[in-house]
């Protein structure tokens, strides 16, 4: 898990976050026990910024791998960093119910939930089968 963690606290040294001055970084490992980085890229235009997460998930869907074993996000701030609606959507893609997601703080404040917990019924592959 510290190597998750170490990934993701220096990948968010490089957030490009001027507007909201809250820097994320998150960290993917996947089944090929590769760890993806990413974090947040804000835009002046705002609604074009990019989460964390987003970033984590291009790079490892980029890399040619589509399974989430474990997530790792953290942020400077006072509790830990959840991620938000649409980024449990966004690993949700890629993540099944039981995996763990860590969120943190840079001073080293941890909670763990898993996905399931995060995006209860969460709408899947399953929901667009048609009826019958
Ligand atoms: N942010 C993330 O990158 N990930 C999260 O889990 C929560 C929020 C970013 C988006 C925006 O750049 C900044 O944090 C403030 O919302």
């Amino acid at each position: 898990m510290s190597a998750l963690r170490d990934a993701a606290v220096a990948v968010r040294e490089n957030a490009h976050a001027p507007y909201s001055d809250f820097q994320v970084g998150a960290a993917i490992a996947t089944e090929s026990g590769a760890i993806y980085a990413g974090c947040n890229v804000e835009n002046v235009a705002y609604p074009q910024g990019t989460c964390a997460e987003a970033g984590a998930i291009a790079a490892m869907v980029a890399a040619g791998e589509r399974q989430i074993t474990a997530v790792y996000v953290v942020a400077g701030s006072a509790m830990p960093v959840t991620p938000c609606g649409g980024c449990r959507q966004k690993l949700a893609e890629f993540a099944s119910g039981g995996v763990a997601v860590t969120m943190a703080t840079t001073g080293g404040i941890e909670q763990v939930m898993t996905m399931a917990e995060l995006l209860p019924g969460a709408f899947g592959p399953a929901h667009m089968e048609p009826s019958s």
